[in-house]
C-alpha cells in the first residue's frame, strides 16, 4: 500500500511541477519580451546620453520609462556600482546580481531573472512546487548593456513587481494539489475495493484449507469471483467432497473390520470359559466346543487374509504378473475344484465357453475372480439348484457370466452388494463361513484388468453376475 502511495504522489510530483513550470514558463514569457524590447529601446536611447554624461537628460529618460514600465529603474557603470536610480535611493551601492554579470562579464546584451526580494534567491521555474513560498514577494529583474561604440559602457536594471503573476502560479499549483487528494483518494478507494473483491474469495478457500488440515473434511468454499477463481473454488469444493466421503468410508471400514473381528473372538471367548470353568465336561460337548472354537479361527484367519487382499489392492502400486492365459481354462479348473461341493448339494454346474478368449493377465487374480463368483453361486444356491457359467466374445471384450436359480438379491440390496462386508443376510453369510469381502475383492480385480461386472436379479429367480474383461490392453 505504502509503496502504491509513493509511485501515485512521486508521478504526480513529476507532472504536477511539469505543468506548473511550463505554465509559469509562458507566463513569465510575455512579461520578459515586454520589458526585454523596452529596456533594449531605452540602453539605445540612454548610449549617446551616458556617453556624454548627461546625467540630467538621463535622470528624465530613466524617470518617465520607469513610469511607463510600472517598476524601479536604476543604471549602472561597468563596475556594477549604481549611477542613477528611479526612486533616488541606491546610488552609488555596488550590485551583483547574476543578471548584470552576465551583460559585464559574459557580454550578454539583455538577461531576465526572477528574485526574491528579501533573500535575492532566483526564482527556478522548473522547481516551482519544491520552492513555493507564499509570502515571499517575487520581482523581476531585467537587464540590458548600454553599448556605445561597441564597448559596454553602463548597464540598465529594471525592477518590475511579478507578484501577479506568482500568485496566479500559486493558484494554479492550489488546483494541481487538490486535484491530486482527490485523484489519491480515489485511486485509494478503486484500490481497495478491487483488492477486496480479489482477495476476499482466497481468504475464504485459505480458510477452508485451514480446516480442511485439521481433519475437518465438511468445510466447502463459496463459489464466487472471476472466471479461475471461480473454478479454483469448485475444484477445492470437489476435493473436500471426495476427501470427507473417503474419510467417511474409512471409519465405516474400520468400524467394520473391528466389528467382524469382535464377533468370532467373543464367540471364543465364551467357549474357553466354559472348558475352563468345567473341567468335568462331557467329552463329546467338549470336542463340539474345540471343533467350533476351530471354525472361529478359520473364519477369523478368513477375514484377515481378505482384508490384507484388499489393503494391498488399496495401496495404488499394485502390480499385476501377467502372463498368457485362456480364460476357459480358469473356468474349467475352478469348476473342478467347486464340482465336490456342487456334488454334496445336488447342483450341476453348466459351462458353456464358447470362445477361449485368450488374454495377457494375472492369472491368480483372475482367478479369485472366477472362483469368487462361482462359490458364491455354489453357496447361496439351494440343493439341487443349476449354475450356468458361459464365456464368450464381445467385440474386444471377454464376457464371462455366471448364472443361478438360488434365492436371488432384493432390488435394495443391489446397489451396495460389491460394498464391503456387505451382505444379504449376515446370520446366513456367516454361517457358510463368508466375511461379505468375497465381491468387493471381485470388483476391484476387475477394475485393474481395465473391466467392468454388473449384477443382475430378480429376488426368488436366482442372479447373473456379468464381467466384462479387454482382452487386450491399451
Ligand atoms: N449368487 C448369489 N445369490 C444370492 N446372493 C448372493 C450371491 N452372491 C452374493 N450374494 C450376496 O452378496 C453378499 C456378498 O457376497 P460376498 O462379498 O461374496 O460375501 P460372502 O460370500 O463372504 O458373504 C453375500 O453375503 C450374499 O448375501
Ligand atoms: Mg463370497
Amino acid at each position: 500500500m505504502l509503496a502504491f502511495l509513493l509511485i501515485v504522489g512521486l508521478s504526480f510530483y513529476v507532472m504536477a511541477s511539469s505543468i506548473s513550470g511550463m505554465v509559469g514558463d509562458s507566463l513569465f514569457e510575455q512579461r520578459i519580451r515586454t520589458d526585454r524590447s523596452s529596456l533594449e529601446s531605452l540602453a539605445t536611447r540612454a548610449s549617446p546620453l551616458l556617453a556624454q554624461s548627461d546625467v540630467q537628460a538621463l535622470r528624465s529618460q530613466l524617470l518617465t520609462a520607469g513610469g511607463e514600465l510600472g517598476g524601479r529603474i536604476l543604471l549602472l557603470d561597468q563596475n556594477g556600482k549604481v549611477q542613477l536610480d528611479s526612486y533616488g535611493e541606491m546610488q552609488g551601492m555596488r550590485l551583483q546580481y547574476p543578471e548584470i554579470a552576465n551583460i559585464l562579464v559574459r557580454g550578454q546584451s539583455v538577461d531576465y531573472g526572477v528574485h526574491e526580494l528579501d533573500s535575492g534567491t532566483k526564482l527556478d521555474t522548473s522547481h516551482l512546487l519544491f520552492t513555493r513560498r507564499t509570502s515571499a514577494s517575487w520581482v523581476g529583474y531585467c537587464t540590458a548593456g548600454v553599448v556605445y561604440a561597441s564597448d559596454i559602457i553602463g548597464v540598465l536594471l529594471l525592477v518590475s513587481p511579478v507578484q501577479e503573476i506568482m500568485q496566479n502560479l500559486y493558484q494554479l499549483q492550489d488546483q494541481l494539489i487538490l486535484i491530486f487528494v482527490v485523484v489519491a483518494g480515489a485511486a485509494l478507494l478503486a484500490a481497495w475495493v478491487f483488492s477486496s473483491i480479489i482477495t476476499r474469495p482466497i481468504a475464504g478457500l485459505n480458510r477452508g484449507i485451514q480446516h480442511m488440515s485439521k481433519g475437518d473434511f465438511s468445510s466447502r468454499v463459496k463459489v464466487r469471483g472471476a472466471g479461475e477463481m471461480k473454478q479454483l473454488a469448485r475444484a477445492f469444493n470437489s476435493m473436500s467432497e471426495k476427501l470427507e466421503t473417503l474419510d467417511q468410508s474409512r471409519n465405516q471400514f474400520v468400524s467394520n473390520a473391528s466389528h467382524e473381528l469382535k464377533t468370532p473372538l467373543a464367540t471364543m471367548k465364551i467357549m474357553i470359559e466354559s472348558l475352563i470353568y468345567q473341567p468335568d465336561m462331557d467329552k463329546n460337548l467338549r470336542t463340539e466346543f474345540m471343533t467350533d472354537i476351530n471354525n472361529e479361527i478359520d473364519r477369523l484367519s478368513a477375514i484377515v487374509s481378505d482384508l490384507l487382499t484388499l489393503v494391498q489392492m488399496d495401496s495404488q502400486n499394485v502390480k499385476l504378473t501377467r502372463e498368457n492365459l485362456s480364460i476357459a481354462q480358469l473356468i474349467k479348473e475352478n469348476a473342478h475344484r467347486l464340482q465336490p461341493i456342487a456334488d454334496q448339494k445336488g447342483q450341476t454346474i453348466q459351462l458353456s465357453l464358447a470362445d477361449p478368449c485368450d488374454m495377457y493377465a494375472d492369472k491368480s487374480k483372475l482367478n479369485q475372480v472366477i472362483y469368487n463368483l462361482m462359490e458364491n453361486a455354489v453357496k447361496y444356491t439351494q440343493n439341487g439348484g443349476q449354475i450356468k457359467v458361459g464365456l464368450q466374445r464381445q467385440g474386444r471384450d471377454a464376457r464371462f457370466t455366471v448364472t443361478d436359480n438360488g434365492p436371488g438379491i432384493p432390488k435394495e440390496n443391489l446397489p451396495h452388494i460389491f460394498d464391503r462386508f456387505y451382505r444379504v443376510d449376515k446370520a446366513r453369510s456367516r454361517e457358510k463361513g463368508g466375511t461379505g469381502l468375497g465381491l468387493s475383492i471381485v470388483h476391484q480385480l476387475v477394475l485393474l484388468h481395465g473391466g467392468a461386472i454388473s449384477v443382475e436379479s430378480e429376488e426368488g429367480k436366482g442372479a447373473t453376475f456379468i464381467v466384462e474383461l479387454p482382452l487386450h490392453q491399451g
